[in-house]
């Protein structure tokens, strides 16, 4: 049976396959603050969302983002510089096909960062958190709907969506450069709006330990297709009643690309070393 979710994405995969060959093993979802990781990158290609027909774009001129297909290190990567956000407005299908054309492009590995409000015990801002489980019920589940066979499961296992050995690497590269890595459950809530403090004293009763308004939606959906998981928060501040500030876009932004220079090492350091 057709399933026009699927079609999609497979004409997103033929317009790619038009313009570059490139398969790469590890796909990174470049969250605020490694807004120049190409920098890292010996690029390849570069496609902009704009020139895929059906890809999601931004509403916003000049922000439509675009894949960028290269190296870092010896290891084939493609970076998504621009992520779908369901707060945009977006089906929650939208949100998640750029994981899924990925994967369909070769990509094994998926590297989820973000920046999120921190709750856990002893975070300050500017922490970085090595995501080990997630939250997802306060987001669409990106798998209602009709189930993609060719994609996965009806009912996909989710106990291990963020892979043990590669939360290894991470911590073991974490140790090595001497950044300093907090760990724990990051939970997605829709957005746009911050959290109250209400809400924040609840995820903390849910053993929540940072919270943002991505990746989660992500990782359900390179989970069900197979694709090893893992991520990184950026804490850029602490959570709603958690400072006495109230919330700002800017002081996130600000804080994201202060902890830039670390989040790029513990990124980098740690794609070199994955077994693939
Ligand atoms: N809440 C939700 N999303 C966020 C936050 C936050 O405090 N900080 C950065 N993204």
């Amino acid at each position: 049976m057709s399933n026009a979710i699927y079609e999609k994405i497979t004409k997103c995969v033929e317009a790619i396959r038009e313009k570059t060959s490139f398969e790469p093993d590890v796909a990174l979802v470049l969250g605020s603050g490694l807004g120049n990781y190409a920098e890292n990158i010996k690029i390849e290609a570069e496609i902009s969302y704009n020139d895929i027909p059906g890809f999601p774009v931004s509403t916003v001129p000049g922000h439509a983002g675009k894949f960028i297909f290269g190296y870092v290190g010896d290891v084939k990567v493609v970076c998504m510089k621009g992520r779908i956000h369901f707060y945009e407005g977006y089906n929650v299908s939208d949100v998640v096909l750029p994981a899924r054309v990925m994967k369909m492009l070769g990509a094994k590995i998926l590297f989820l960062t973000n920046a999120a409000g921190g709750l856990g015990q002893g975070f300050a801002a500017g922490d970085l958190m090595l995501i080990t489980d997630h939250i997802s019920m306060f987001a669409p589940n990106p798998l209602i709907g009709p189930n993609i066979d060719e994609l996965g499961a009806r009912f996909p296992d989710m106990s291990e969506v963020y892979k043990k050995d590669l939360q290894e690497v991470i911590r073991s590269v974490a140790k090595e450069n001497g950044i300093k890595l907090q760990e724990g459950v990051y939970a997605q809530l829709t957005g746009p709006s911050f959290e109250s403090p209400a809400e924040i004293r609840l995820l903390g009763n849910l053993g929540v330990s940072a919270v943002g308004m991505s990746t989660v939606n992500e990782a359900i959906a390179a989970n069900h297709m197979g694709m090893r998981v893992c991520g990184v928060s950026c804490i850029s501040n602490l959570a709603a009643g958690l400072s006495e500030n109230p919330l700002s876009h800017e002081e996130v932004q600000e804080a994201a690309d202060k902890a830039a220079p670390l989040f790029t090492k513990l990124v980098t350091e740690s794609i070199k070393k994955f077994q693939i």
